[in-house]
């Protein structure tokens, strides 16, 4: 099922790499493979180094040191759009959505054909909201009137429109920064169900997250970064959840980790601290799970 195109060589792969900002060294020696149909998590504190990592993959930055391969060639981006036409498409945070504007107009921003051919040689509108409905139904959120403005649906609704747009034009890997942090578990369930559901059609994933309950159903590889360095970069079967939250509290002091890990139980949406965390989070591995199977046996 998961084809990698290139005689086995990973969707992507970095060797070695390093970002300097004049004296400031962002990231250092860091090595890692996403092969298609896997979800790497990247995971580290504040300062750790993960946006820059995803900058390097994603154009926005040139690494000052390593390199970068794509399906087995070296690449050197130098510019966004190289890495958009090479299949990697980035999800920022922020989104980069009107909120105001329609879900068709959010879907086919920055996309819109201006030489006109194809199906549009005008905009065909009629078009571009039968495309949005589709995708989104394709994914189970139901759009009723996708002329409705983006800012009616739920977070996690918002997060999908713009993995469903990288999907729909051909995107190979995903690059997803923190879609999760700022959901409830319902909310983010619902995007981390896309995440498996892109995984099980053979997309490659890099999946940033500072919650370790969010990554760990759904990652088949962990890349754990500290001060621009890697703290290790493991497969799911050498790793448990607690070892990886005791990795990425590694050296703190006892009482800020207590702090942080009544964070995560508020971060799981009042329903009563880690166990009820704990419990959310295999529920929804369950249903991962079974969403993944599902997928095997009927892709769309
Ligand atoms: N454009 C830049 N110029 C100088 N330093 C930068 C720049 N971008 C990031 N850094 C530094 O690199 C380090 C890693 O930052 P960043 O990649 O944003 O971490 P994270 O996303 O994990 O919070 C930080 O020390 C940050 O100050
Ligand atoms: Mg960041």
């Amino acid at each position: 099922m998961a084809n990698t195109g290139n005689g086995g060589a990973p969707l992507i792969e970095m060797r070695d790499v390093g970002k300097q900002f004049g004296s400031v060294i962002a990231l250092q020696g860091i090595t890692m493979k996403v092969n298609a149909g896997e979800v790497l998590a990247l995971l580290g504190d504040n300062g750790a180094g993960k946006s820059t990592l995803i900058k390097t993959l994603s154009g926005v930055h040139t690494p000052t040191q390593g390199n970068i391969l794509v399906e087995g060639k070296s690449v050197k981006f130098t510019n966004p759009r190289h890495a958009l036409d090479a299949g990697i498409a980035t999800v920022y945070q922020d989104l980069a959505m009107v909120p105001l504007m329609s879900i068709t107009r959010n879907f086919f921003m920055g996309r819109e054909p201006s030489s006109g051919f194809g199906p549009f040689k005008s905009i065909d509108i009629g078009f571009a909201d039968r495309v949005a409905k589709e995708e989104m139904g394709k994914i189970g959120i139901d759009v009723r009137d996708p002329t409705q403005a983006v800012g009616t649906l739920s977070g996690g609704e918002r997060q999908c429109v713009a993995i469903a747009r990288a999907v729909y034009f051909g995107a190979k890997v995903l690059i997803l920064d923190e879609p999760t942090s700022a959901l409830g578990v319902k909310q983010a369930s619902v995007v981390l169900r896309y995440i498996a559901k892109a995984k099980a059609r053979g997309l490659g994933v890099i999946f940033i997250t500072h919650n370790v309950h969010h990554a760990y159903p759904v990652a088949d590889k962990f890349l754990l970064l500290n001060r621009g360095r890697s703290l290790g970069y493991f497969d799911k079967a050498e790793v448990s959840r607690e070892q990886v939250l005791e990795m990425m509290a590694g050296g703190k002091e006892l009482d800020e980790l207590t702090a942080e890990l009544e964070e995560f139980a508020r971060a799981d949406e009042g329903t009563g601290g880690l166990e009820a965390g704990a419990a959310a989070e295999a529920a929804m591995a369950d249903e991962l799970r079974q969403e993944s199977e599902r997928v095997h046996q009927h892709p769309d």
